[in-house]
């Protein structure tokens, strides 16, 4: 079954780029870059106390504080390219064909690096990744919901976002960062013009926030898929309404254990998800910050918690084809 799985042609559609910054390319960048990582956590010492401090996150705001701080040592346009191109050589050793990766760029517009620089390093790991991995890969903006509406309208009204996604080289937008408290209604009109944009959308919901974050994310954003999505099991009509309309949930298995929303991959709803016909793919998140786990390894921790058929991922793969954004001829090429 591993290696079944592992030759499965797989799509991830969740996976922030800035969540595959390892310990060893972090300290590397930030001692290239000069950037003094905080010296009054002892969990920056090196990267093996940084790790053994990742093992230990308590919550999903525990975990972005040091997601945030990751991010501070990256700064040219090389810095993003390796970040990338880091996942993308990890996702052609677990059979990655096609992946939707997020990335943060309020979180580095905020620190005087421009989005055409960020883009200009994904870009180019993109490229090699098609050239030399045979990866088909497409970006996703995601904005930070713990900052003020206003500052995420700024950002998708700046210039060079909305190049971006006029050109295509951006196919969609999310909403991450701290859940509880932003609910998704606070961001209808960022949705609104980004939908304008023709945009395809998506918003993390229901990670750690209630099912109504969910309803609010289809009603007032009208997103297409949800991420995470896990607190749907809460709510029996809400999972019979994402059943029938096929909205794809993006789930993150080993992430909601390392964040502590659930204590084992067991405890995750996926055989109530597959029983009531909810479609959803299996996705690494971040997965430099969850004890190196790429997709395969969630792939592999589901296989051990539920001994899901062949068949069954078969069906999981084809729902996460179908449920991709990428050209319609990728799409057939991967069925
Ligand atoms: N949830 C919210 N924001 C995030 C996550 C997540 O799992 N990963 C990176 N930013
Ligand atoms: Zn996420």
């Amino acid at each position: 079954m591993d290696d079944f799985l592992r030759k499965l042609p797989k799509c991830e559609h969740h996976i922030h780029l800035e969540g595959a910054l390892t310990p060893e390319l972090l300290f590397k960048l930030a001692k290239k870059n000069h950037v003094q990582l905080p010296p009054t956590d002892p969990a920056f010492a090196n990267p093996e106390t940084l790790k053994a401090r990742y093992k230990a996150f308590t919550c999903l705001d525990d975990f972005l504080a040091y997601y945030y701080v990751g991010m501070s040592a990256l700064l040219d346009a090389t810095d993003f390219e390796a970040l990338a191109w880091d996942y993308f050589q990890h996702a052609a050793a677990d059979g990655v064909a096609h992946a939707e990766c997020f990335f943060d760029p309020q979180a580095h517009i905020s620190r005087g690096v421009t989005y055409d620089i960020v883009l200009q390093g994904f870009e180019a790991a993109r490229q090699r990744a098609q050239a030399e991995l045979g990866i088909s890969s497409e970006l996703i903006c995601c904005f930070l919901r713990h900052l003020p509406p206003s500052d995420c309208l700024d950002t998708i009204r700046n210039p060079a976002v909305q190049a971006s996604m006029t050109a295509g080289q951006v196919i969609g937008i999310g909403l991450d960062s701290s859940e509880k408290d932003f609910p998704p209604q606070l961001f209808t009109e960022v949705y609104d013009e980004a939908r304008a944009l023709g945009q395809n959308l998506t918003a993390h919901a229901g990670e750690e926030g209630p099912p109504s974050y969910i309803s609010s994310a289809l009603d007032d954003l009208k997103v297409s898929r949800i991420d995470h999505g896990i607190r749907l099991i809460e709510d029996s009509a809400l999972l019979k309404q994402i059943a029938d309309q096929g909205t794809l949930l993006t789930l993150c298995p080993l992430s909601n254990v390392y964040l502590k929303c659930v204590t084992s991959v067991s405890e995750l709803p996926i055989r109530a998800f597959l029983n009531a016909g909810v479609r959803f793919s299996i996705n690494s998140d971040d997965p430099a910050y969850f004890g190196d786990n790429y997709l395969l390894d969630n792939y592999l921790a589901v296989q051990e918690a539920f001994q899901l058929t062949a068949q069954e991922w078969v069906g999981i793969c084809e729902a996460g084809i179908k449920g991709s954004w990428c050209a319609e001829e990728r799409k057939e090429e991967l069925l």
